[in-house]
């Protein structure tokens, strides 16, 4: 009797990020190559609970590289933090006959995969896909150079308006509990300053900000700040320097989810097509549990533990770069 191909299971969960599409791909055609079935699952975990899997082929992957989102869709997925939930999700994988699974997403995504593969025993590969960039072991995610060239672009217009009325703007990024989008949007957009969750109160970086006096010379100001409980976001810092210098004219603009979308950039669809093939490979070389980093110009396997739980360190002198910069 014929030997069954072990088939790889793949999916996408948590905030989509641009060249998803890429690593879904490279993920499909280097397991195809290396003699594997493939199934696809939809809308991460729950595709998981609602049995939407799918057998996928190399045609099923042909024109995605360049498309922003993901063709598998995408969810967050309360039944998978759960046991029980967890349970059904295994008998699922099961009777789908999926040996191993391949997760592409941020620190929710992989913290379900190692709770899932330390419970069941079972082989999971992780893919860094988050606009965020806040995952330890590698040095760039999936999604976040086109969210900064998304943000770099937006920010140069709102330049054109801000010196035309010579406001001060507070643009608020995302990058939840991470100042990477705020720290290198800003010098990528020439901004005055970054107020990001890493460095201790918004209140201290405006007191910073307000001291080496925001506008000078110049007639605007723009500052990036980074949407999270830490620094209040956007609308609330502008509050404060409202009340404390109503002599500016200040204004505020929430990029939002306009951030995860687009086609992604060289950067990322390479980073996700080696980060695809090399989750194929880490499997073939039976790693599990281990997230897929690039650092350096080198793959590494980085366990999930230390991938989640590792705070991935901000090069805070950067901020200072922004400040000598914009004088
Ligand atoms: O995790 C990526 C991220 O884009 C965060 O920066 C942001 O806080 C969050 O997703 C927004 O999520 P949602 O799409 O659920 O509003």
């Amino acid at each position: 009797m014929a030997k069954r191909k072990k088939c790889i299971g793949i999916l996408t969960s948590g905030g989509d990020a641009p060249g998803m599409n890429a690593a879904i791909r490279a993920v499909t055609r280097t397991a195809i190559y290396h003699d594997f079935d493939v199934k696809a699952v939809y809308r991460g975990y729950k595709g998981l609970f609602n049995e939407e899997i799918v057998p996928f082929k190399t045609q099923n992957v042909s024109n995605i590289i360049q498309q922003g989102g993901t063709i598998l869709k995408t969810a967050r997925c309360q039944e998978f933090t759960t046991k029980e939930g967890r349970q059904l999700a295994f008998d699922t994988i099961t009777k789908h006959g999926i040996d191993a699974l391949v997760t592409i997403g941020g620190d929710g995504t992989l913290t379900g995969a190692r709770i899932f593969a330390t419970e069941y025993n079972f082989p999971i590969v992780g893919i860094p896909g988050t606009i965020d960039n806040d995952l330890y072991g590698t040095d760039r995610t999936i999604g976040y150079d086109t969210a900064l060239n998304t943000i770099m672009q937006a920010v140069d217009k709102i330049r054109d308006t801000a010196t035309s009325h010579e406001r001060l703007f507070f643009i608020e990024v995302m990058g939840r509990d991470a100042g990477f989008l705020a720290l290198n949007g800003a010098i990528a957009s020439g901004a005055e300053a970054a107020i990001i969750p890493e460095i201790a109160t918004q209140e201290d970086q405006l007191e910073e900000l307000i001291k080496n006096g925001f506008r000078k010379s110049k007639n605007s100001s723009i500052v990036i700040v980074a949407e999270s409980p830490q620094t209040g976001g956007a609308m609330h810092v502008a509050e404060l320097v409202k009340k404390e210098h109503p002599q500016y004219d200040v204004r505020v603009s929430i990029l939002g989810h306009m951030q995860r979308g687009g086609s992604p950039t060289a950067n990322d669809r390479i980073l996700a097509s080696r980060m695809g093939e090399a989750a194929i490979y880490a499997l073939l070389d039976d790693q599990r549990n281990v997230m897929i980093g690039i650092r350096n110009d080198q793959i590494e396997y980085v366990p999930f533990i230390k991938a989640i739980k590792n705070d991935k360190p901000i090069n805070r002198d950067l901020l200072n770069t922004i400040r000598i910069l914009s004088t």
